[in-house]
């Protein structure tokens, strides 16, 4: 296991969204920093940086978890994915972004990334969710535009069209 000193930069091996990816940073760095600031994942968004709004979360080895809370040097190794992730190689909108597209889930967007990676996350661990579930996983998040109905009626979409075999998850 590495040894991180404080005060000094080290490089931080992981993958990110598939893909094997480096960058350099202090041992107090914060991973929402390091995925913008070193690997260009500025889709992750920060806003109250003390794990409040759910705007900075992503999944770490398939777990959505708040990046502002955790370490840059806890990621090494591990799989991160981010909201750049979950479109195809060709730029295709994955079911789930597609539904929030339909829908109208968002406005000005800034809450959408976290949202949508716990959403992604959500629906693996419960593929057919009725509306109050998805209510509560919601509510580690923070909309300041939506009123969050299209949000959910998003996600019941997405559930609903996988089980019929009409999307991929
Ligand atoms: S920026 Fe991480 S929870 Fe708000
Ligand atoms: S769409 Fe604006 S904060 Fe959610």
């Amino acid at each position: 296991m590495k040894k991180f000193e404080r005060g000094t930069r080290h490089r931080i091996d992981l993958m990110l969204n598939g893909v094997p990816r480096n960058g350099h940073c202090e041992p107090r760095m914060l991973l929402c920093d390091f995925l913008r600031q070193e690997l260009g994942a500025t889709g992750v968004h920060v806003g109250c940086e003390h794990g409040v709004c759910g705007a900075c979360t992503v999944r770490i080895d398939g777990v959505a978890q708040r990046s502002c809370l955790t370490l840059a040097v806890a990621a090494e190794g591990r799989a991160v994915e981010t909201v750049e992730g979950l479109a195809d190689a060709g730029g295709a909108l994955s079911d789930l972004q597609a539904a929030f597209r339909r829908h109208g889930a968002l406005q000005c967007g800034f809450c959408t990334p976290g949202i949508l990676m716990s959403a992604a996350h959500f629906l693996q661990s419960v593929p057919m969710p009725d509306e109050a579930s998805v209510r509560e996983m919601l509510s580690g998040h923070l909309c300041r535009c939506t009123g969050y109905s299209g949000i959910v009626a998003a996600i019941v979409d997405v559930a609903q069209q996988r089980a019929s075999g009409k999307a991929n998850a």
